[in-house]
């Protein structure tokens, strides 16, 4: 058997400790593991591909980032192409994928993506290639599984850095904005917001009303406490708005969001009359070392997209439900998403612990 790796969409922690799964427990099977470089520009351009054994994948769990390299611009239904006066069109090259798959000898395909990349490997399977997924962001955002690897280290990043906050915030008697990844989702936010004592936690699920954001900071005042922290994730938008873009990508990929933060600081500052600053941590969520619990939910995922080609399970993801790996149709996954419960333990908490919620 001949496996091809490919990691697609933005880097997370424990990406590499999911390729190391692979080749290791193929490799213990019999069978020659391949990365393709690039997200699948290793199939469709000049990368390549190159084969992967023990001796490739020894001291990589702890990596951050992804030894294959990856890209958010790589959809070979939605290829773009550049001619030579720069400009840029659109092309389905999933034919010449699928041939150059073929040619290789390839066995079966582990993707290692968030839903843009279940999105193609569904479409990849539909003309005939063997898929499994592995779901991966830190947003924690994919349907069909209870957690993605690299949540927990950025959530553990977000909330080091609101420690951090804190002391500054306190000293100079200030409000702190600060603006966490999650497009569509609110969980870093809301997970580091909570455990980083945040006392406004701003999320996509929940449009804000900035008067009680202000109501909160106002009644903190009230009661000798001259600071606050506030915590927006980057797709949360004001009630009635929408969300804040950096930059419009056009062809090939997602708008890249950005600025919310700033607008929230700006609204604060003009109602409350109060010192505003504002952090946008931003990649830093992304890189560095796994945690512990992220390394191995990677190493578990690894070694379950191997055992679910040994079982000739294609067209599915391997997702934890229950703590438990578990696989799920694609079918099932592709154009959901796993949003923050309203009605959840955390969300309530949140409440209870006396956090605004902006709503
Ligand atoms: O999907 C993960 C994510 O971190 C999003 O929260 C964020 O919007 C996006 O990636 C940023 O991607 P890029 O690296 O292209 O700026």
């Amino acid at each position: 058997m001949r496996i091809a790796i490919s990691t697609g969409g933005g880097d997370a922690p424990g990406l590499n400790a999911v390729i190391r799964a692979v080749v290791l427990s193929a490799h213990q099977r019999g069978w020659q593991s391949y990365g393709i470089l690039r997200g699948f520009d290793g199939l469709l351009g000049a990368e390549g591909v190159v084969a992967l054994g023990p001796a490739e994948v020894r001291g990589i769990t702890h990596l951050g980032g992804t030894i294959l390299g990856t890209t958010n611009r790589g959809n070979p239904f939605r290829w773009v192409a550049r001619d030579d006066a720069g400009g840029e069109s659109e092309q389905d090259r999933s034919d010449d994928l699928c041939a150059a798959f073929n040619a290789s000898g390839f066995d079966a395909l582990v993707s290692i993506g968030g839903d843009g990349s279940m999105q193609i490997a569904h479409q990849l399977a539909r003309k005939g290639l063997p898929v499994v997924c592995v779901p991966k962001t830190i947003d924690n955002d994919v349907f069909g599984t209870q957690r993605t690897f690299g949540f927990d280290t950025a959530v553990s990043t977000a909330t080091e850095a609101l420690d951090r906050l804190h002391s500054t915030a306190e000293s100079h008697e200030r409000v702190m904005v600060v603006e966490l990844m999650g497009r569509d989702a609110g969980w870093i936010a809301l997970n580091s917001g909570i455990s980083g004592s945040a006392d406004v936690i701003l999320i996509p699920e929940i449009p804000f009303d900035i008067a009680r954001v202000c109501d909160k900071i106002r009644q903190r005042e009230a009661a000798g406490r001259h600071f606050s922290i506030v915590v927006v994730a980057e797709g949360a938008c004001a009630r009635g708005g929408s969300p804040v873009l950096v930059e419009r990508r056009g062809m090939g990929t997602v708008d890249r969001l950005g600025g919310i933060a700033g607008q929230v600081a700006h609204a604060v500052a003009r109602l409350t009359g109060k010192e505003v600053r504002t952090l946008v941590l931003g990649h830093l969520q992304r890189g560095g070392t796994p945690t512990t619990y992220d390394r191995l939910l990677g190493l578990r995922f690894g070694a379950a997209a191997v055992r679910a080609i040994a079982n000739g399970e294609f067209d599915i993801m391997v997702g934890l439900n229950d703590s438990t790996i578990t696989t799920v149709p694609l079918g099932d996954v592709v154009g959901r998403q796993r949003l923050v419960p309203l009605d959840s333990d955390t969300i309530q908490t949140a409440r209870e612990l006396g956090i605004s919620l902006g709503d």
